[in-house]
C-alpha cells in the first residue's frame, strides 16, 4: 500500500514569521522510502509528457526535481537567486508569501521547443512557480507540467497555474 506522505511533513507554527505555518519537507527527504515514493509519483505523472528538461527553483525545487530528472534520464536546470549563475541569464521577479525575490535562469538552459517539467517542494501563493514558468517560456520552452510535494490551498497558488497541468502530492 502507498505510504501516507503527509506523516512526513512537519508543521511549524509562526515560522519564519508570526501567522505562517511552515510546512517542512525535511522529514520526507530524510526517509528513503518516503522520498522514493514521492519521486516515483512525480515520475509517473511525467512519463507520457515527453519531458526534455526539468527546471526547479532554488533551493527546494532542486530536491524534488533532480531525482525525477535522474529517473527520466533528462537534464535538470536550476532557477537560482541573485548572483548565483555565472553566465548570461534571464530574470523574473515575484512576490512571496513572506517577502519579494527574483529568479534567474541561464539563457542556454532551455532550447526553444523543449518540453519542460517544473518542480518545487511547495505551492503557496504561486509566485515562485510563475516566475520559473516565465523564465522557461522566455527561452522558448514549453511547460508540459508542474509538480509539487505540497500545495497550500488557502493561498490559491493554483489560480496562477490555469492552463498548466499540475500535480500536488499533498494538500494542506
Ligand atoms: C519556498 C518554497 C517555494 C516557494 C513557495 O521557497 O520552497 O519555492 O517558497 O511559495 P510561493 O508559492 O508563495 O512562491 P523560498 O523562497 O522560501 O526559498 P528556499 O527554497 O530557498 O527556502
Ligand atoms: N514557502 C512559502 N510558504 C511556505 C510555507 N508555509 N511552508 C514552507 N515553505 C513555504
Amino acid at each position: 500500500m502507498a505510504l501516507d506522505l503527509t506523516k512526513y511533513i512537519a508543521s511549524i507554527p509562526d515560522y519564519p514569521e508570526p501567522g505562517i505555518i511552515f510546512r517542512d519537507i525535511s522529514p520526507l527527504m530524510a526517509d528513503g522510502e518516503a522520498y522514493r515514493e514521492a519521486t516515483d509519483q512525480i515520475v509517473q505523472f511525467a512519463r507520457d509528457k515527453h519531458v526534455d528538461m526539468i527546471v526547479g527553483p532554488e533551493a527546494r525545487g532542486f530536491i524534488v526535481g533532480c531525482p525525477v530528472a535522474y529517473e527520466l534520464g533528462v537534464g535538470f536546470a536550476p532557477a537560482r537567486k541573485k548572483g548565483k549563475l555565472p553566465r548570461a541569464t534571464v530574470k523574473a521577479t515575484y512576490d512571496l508569501e513572506y517577502g519579494q525575490s527574483a529568479l534567474y535562469l541561464h539563457k542556454d538552459a532551455i532550447k526553444p521547443g523543449q518540453n519542460v517539467l517544473v518542480t518545487d517542494d511547495l505551492l503557496a501563493t504561486g509566485g515562485t512557480i510563475s516566475a520559473t514558468i516565465q523564465l522557461v517560456e522566455e527561452l522558448g520552452g514549453i511547460v508540459v507540467g508542474t509538480a509539487f510535494l505540497v500545495e497550500l490551498k488557502d493561498l490559491h497558488g493554483s489560480d496562477k497555474l490555469k492552463g498548466y497541468d499540475k500535480l500536488s502530492l499533498m494538500e494542506f
